[in-house]
């Protein structure tokens, strides 16, 4: 299993090492693959067994691009994993589809391995099923779903930090159907806590979960990656 935190715009620097720190003993006793996308200013909280990716950086080496990180800068720390398409990125930063898909393909010629992120918000959640799906689908235009270092998570918009999560049907579901776009392995996100990571993981087509606010602590991250064994 893939168990990934973003530790989204939380954490100052001292406190993600204090927790990579602690996540670190944890992490060396599981068999799971652990990932964790600190801030910006923490990308050299590197641990042995434990990836570093970066939430964000610009598809350039490096140059004007005020206030943002190019690939020069991810170079220097050894990060190799990258976090594309999340919805706050989207919907927050209004990142186009096909920004995206541009970034998408500088990290993939770059070999980085890529977290992409589709999802949906509550208002085409409430519509038919065909219209959820073609928008999900909208969101894998000018990607490469065949791109071996891709992991995709599957991320409702309308399950971010709410503590709603859909059904495990409706997760088990959903989860088929974006298999059929690509065979990369599959993560849910969205509410994710310890409380029912052990059931979601269990689901068919689940092959793993990124965390957010649960993750913010390292004895509950680790208790997360604990019920995956
Ligand atoms: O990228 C993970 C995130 O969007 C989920 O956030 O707080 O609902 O676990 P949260």
């Amino acid at each position: 299993m893939i168990i990934a935190a973003n530790l989204k715009t939380n954490l100052t620097r001292k406190a993600t090492h204090k927790y990579m720190q602690e996540l670190d003993s944890c992490v060396q006793k599981s068999s799971q693959e652990v990932i964790v996308f600190p801030a910006i200013s923490s990308l050299d909280a590197y641990k042995t067994d434990i990836t570093v990716g970066a939430q964000n950086a610009y598809p350039v080496e490096k140059g004007a691009f005020t206030g943002e990180i190019g690939l020069e800068h991810l170079t220097e720390f050894g990060i190799k994993t990258i976090l594309i398409g999340h919805s706050e990125r989207r919907h927050i930063l209004g990142e186009s589809q096909e920004f995206i898909a541009e970034k998408f393909h500088y990290f993939k010629e770059q070999g980085f391995r890529i977290i992409y992120c589709v999802g949906e918000p509550l208002a085409v959640r409430e519509s038919s099923k065909e219209e959820m799906l073609a928008y999900l689908y909208q969101q894998y235009e000018g990607i490469d779903t065949q791109y071996e270092n891709l992991i995709i998570a599957y991320e409702p918009v309308w399950a971010i930090g709410t503590g709603k999560i859909p059904t495990l049907e409706d997760i088990a579901d959903i989860h088929s159907e974006l298999k059929k776009k690509s065979s990369a392995p599959l993560l849910y996100g969205g509410s994710v806590k310890v409380n029912n990571v052990k059931d979601i993981l269990q689901v068919e087509n689940v092959d793993g979960v990124l965390v957010g606010s649960a993750a913010l602590y390292a004895d509950h991250f680790c208790s997360m990656i604990q019920a995956a064994e």
